[in-house]
């Protein structure tokens, strides 16, 4: 029986944030100052977890952070999740979310211990100020290197999230539709969302889906192709049939109607969704001891309260106490 919360939605997507550290501090995630925290779990705490998830009718899992690679155990945890079964007997889709500072070496060994997929965050296409946005030196041409070892391991198509902040990045999206074609990844812009430390969002830093096409209209045409119901992206190909990108619009064409995913965060909480004001703790049930069927029982309880739709942009808009470096994107 898969799981189906209130509104008819089935969930079939899990994304574990594997630790909240991070070895950037992106403007639009961090704020500069802050330490480092500390709150995640062993390897073993988060595959029990994930095995009564995918037991429940999970079928893609998505390992997210923070910076997933900055734990060197990942890989242990990828070959034990590759292990579990569907109802329908195969293996769950494995993908990763990473800045890709790490990735150059890590991509092979990622590929081998069972990881299907990835996707890495470029919010520029030019050093500096990819530097400026990562507040980390050098960190363009690591994460280039990273993009070029991850197709080169099969981890393809290798998609690229870049996250739109008006005044940073909006020009760089003509320099990215011509990346998407020279490097064959898949870019994907993503409206910025109110989930940052900082508080600096508003309306006016949002760079909207229409802009992006207007934008990507003064480097090449380019036509819509279909997309799945549950994706969170709009997808278009360039018209001379080389290159593809896609726009993640949570703010301007919100796809909570059809949303599958549910979240559990580093240290073990539910979330069901990113701008959820309470969540569940389903790694205390593991700490006390409980049984499979009691956590199963939890996650039930959680996705038959999955919200129906977040309310950004909205009058009485709250912003969740907990921001995305925590909760995993
Ligand atoms: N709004 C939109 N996207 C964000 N990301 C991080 N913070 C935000 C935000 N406030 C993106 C990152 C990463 C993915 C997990 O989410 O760039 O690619
Ligand atoms: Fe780290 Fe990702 Fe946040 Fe950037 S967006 S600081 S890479 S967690």
């Amino acid at each position: 029986m898969p799981l189906v919360d209130s509104h008819g939605r089935t969930i079939r997507d899990l994304r574990i944030s594997v630790t909240d550290r991070c070895n950037y501090r992106c403007v639009y995630c961090r704020t500069g100052e802050h330490g480092a925290q500390f709150a995640e779990l062993t390897m073993p705490d988060y595959l029990r977890m994930a095995r009564v998830f995918v037991s429940l009718g999970i079928t893609k899992i998505r390992l997210t952070g923070g910076e997933p690679l900055l734990r060197n155990d990942l890989l242990e945890l990828i070959r034990e999740l590759a292990k579990l079964r569907t109802a329908e007997g195969k293996a769950p889709e494995l993908a990763l979310t990473t800045n890709g500072h790490l990735l150059a070496e890590m991509a092979a060994p990622l590929r081998q211990a069972g990881l299907t997929r990835v996707t890495i965050s470029m919010d520029a296409v030019e050093p500096e100020r990819f530097a400026r946005i990562t507040r980390v030196k050098g960190s363009y041409q690591a994460v280039l290197e990273g993009v070029r070892a991850a197709r080169q391991a099969g981890l393809g198509p290798v998609k690229i999230n870049c996250v739109l902040l008006r005044g940073f990045n909006e020009d760089q999206v003509e320099a990215f539709g011509r990346f998407a074609r020279d490097e064959q990844v898949v870019v994907r812009f993503i409206e910025f969302m109110p989930l940052e430390e900082g508080r600096v969002w508003s309306p006016d830093v949002v760079v909207p889906l229409a802009e992006v096409l207007r934008r990507m209209q003064g480097f090449a045409p380019f036509h819509e192709l279909a997309h799945e119901a549950s994706s969170t992206a709009r997808r278009y190909a360039f018209d001379d049939g080389r290159g593809e990108f896609g726009v993640i619009a949570p703010v301007s064409l919100p796809f909570c109607g059809a949303c599958s995913r549910i979240r559990l965060t580093s240290d073990g909480k539910i979330r069901t969704c990113l701008f959820s004001l309470g969540e569940y703790d389903l790694h205390a049930a593991v700490r006390e001891g409980r049984s499979d069927l009691e956590l199963a029982r939890i996650i039930e309880h959680a996705v038959a309260h999955k919200e129906a739709r977040h309310h950004i942009g909205e009058p009485g808009f709250v912003q969740p106490g907990r921001t995305m470096v925590h909760i995993g994107g």
